[in-house]
């Protein structure tokens, strides 16, 4: 697929998006331990969790997904897992195969480290390079004492993992850097093991994992920023769920209706858990005198999960700094806060996000490759960026992206506000977070605009 994006005005309408992918993951996850089924209605059906799916399947676990009758516009499926329990899983045949999903790999590796048999993690070339030692060497502690359990390429480094799971003991981890992956990682193999399980995060990373298993009766205890659960678990609730929209898929809608002049929309149905609404606060900073707005209506909660309908003006912005506790709060959301940045008044400038380096992409060089490419004034740092603007940008042809999601969306996104054409090539690893991307800009730019035109397949991709 690819996308070829025209400069439009007045983006008008009401729209939603998929379900929240860190949510779908977890929700199978623990799915697939409880006790009985549990029905996951609105999980998103993306690449990487299909991933996880799959993954799951292969263990033993049986998963059907099912179309919601009652509601087919917005929460569309439904998946139903027939939970196996904590002790049920089977020792795979083959690899597990997780594709491009860094998430799933890491949390499973949690998981399989508990189980008492031997499993393999394998996936894309994108992920084979993306660093595992962050979750290796807590999993080989808690193996024991010179119990080496789990291996990967490099001393561990890189996948593929192979993990001979079980015996593991409970221990105190202090995470150098904040990650999800990694605490999940942790705790779900806390699960299993003998005694005390503590993860101490630098900062505040998203906190699915702690709700989600506290949902479901573990006593899972969070004093700040530590996280304590008493293991093994004798056993898991089964749980049925509604999945929120995906904040990290609203964002590029939030920013086309900042950027794009006249605009005024509203986002239905969004997970606004503070863990993941970093770019919320900093986009506030950068509303100024308040022209552009964000406002949230309709606040309510939802399975254990804050949501609300968003409302989003276009209008004009000023840089800001952007460090510290807010970066794992928005981990996933530089690459279109960056192109956000390119239409602020002033320099804004990212430090402390030397995560962004092993994300799908080592994503600080390759924002500052596509937003070159596109005309604007961009320096990399070490752990961040710094964005000169206002620039007015200048549509080019294939915008580099690395086979990266986020940048493919935020490079179509940025085709809407650049001068003349812009081409995004062979954009369907967009379906790896957010299915149905291209019809919903599509449809809020209005049908005739020819704004968003996609060739080579059909625009529901
Ligand atoms: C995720 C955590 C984040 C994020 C990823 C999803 C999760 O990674 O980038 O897209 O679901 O736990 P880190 O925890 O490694 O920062």
């Amino acid at each position: 697929m690819n996308l070829i994006l025209h400069p439009t005005a007045g983006l008008r309408g009401e729209t939603d998006v998929p379900g929240d992918k860190s949510i779908t993951h977890r929700a199978l996850l623990l799915g697939a331990l409880g006790d009985g089924p549990s029905r996951i209605t609105g999980y998103l059906d993306g690449g990487d969790c299909r991933a996880t799916m799959a993954c799951l399947q292969a263990l033993g676990v049986p998963i059907d997904v099912t179309e919601n009758g009652r509601c087919p516009q917005r929460r569309d499926l439904i998946a139903v897992v027939q939970g196996v329990g904590l002790r049920g899983l089977q020792e795979p045949e083959e690899p597990l195969n997780c594709v491009r999903s860094g998430t799933s790999m890491r949390l499973l590796a949690g998981l399989l480290a508990g189980q008492p048999f031997y499993s393999v993690l394998t996936g894309e070339a994108q992920l084979r390079r993306r660093p595992m030692d962050r979750v290796v060497l807590p999993l080989r502690q808690m193996g024991g004492a010179g119990c080496a359990r789990i291996w990967g390429r490099q001393d561990g480094r890189l996948p593929p993992l192979s993990i001979l799971g079980g015996g593991l003991q409970g221990c105190e981890h202090i995470l150098p850097v904040a990650s999800a992956q990694v605490k999940s990682c942790i705790l779900l193999a806390g699960l299993y093991a003998e005694g005390v399980t503590r993860v101490v995060e630098p900062g505040p990373s998203r906190d699915h994992t702690e709700r989600m298993l506290r949902g479901r009766g573990i006593a899972l205890t969070t004093e700040g920023l530590t996280h304590t659960l008493s293991g093994p678990a004798d056993s898991l609730a089964a749980l049925d769920t509604t999945v929120p929209g995906d904040f990290s898929s609203a964002a590029y809608l939030i920013v086309a209706g900042l950027l794009v002049p006249d605009s005024e929309i509203c986002i239905r149905n969004v997970g606004i858990n503070p863990t993941r609404t970093g770019l919320l606060d900093v986009l506030t900073q950068m509303g100024g005198a308040g022209c552009a707005g964000i406002v949230a209506e309709n606040e309510r909660d939802e399975g254990g999960e804050p949501v609300a309908d968003l409302v989003v003006r276009a209008g004009e912005l000023v840089a800001t700094d952007v460090g510290g506790e807010v970066v794992p709060r928005m981990i996933d959301e530089f690459p279109i806060l960056a192109l956000a940045a390119t239409q602020a008044q002033g320099t804004t400038r990212v430090r402390d996000a030397a995560e962004l380096r092993v994300k799908e992409s080592d994503r600080i060089t390759a924002i500052v490759e596509g937003l070159r490419a596109l005309g604007a004034q961009i320096e990399a740092r070490p752990d961040g960026f710094d964005i000169h603007g206002p620039t007015t940008l200048q549509g080019a042809d294939a915008v580099p992206h690395r086979g990266d999601h986020r940048l493919a969306m935020t490079w179509a996104v940025a085709g809407l506000i650049a001068h003349g054409e812009t081409i995004v090539h062979d954009a369907d690893c967009i379906a790896d977070s957010f299915p149905g991307f291209v019809p919903r800009l599509s449809a809020l730019t209005g049908a005739s605009t020819g704004s968003v035109v996609v060739s080579g397949t059909e625009v529901a991709s």
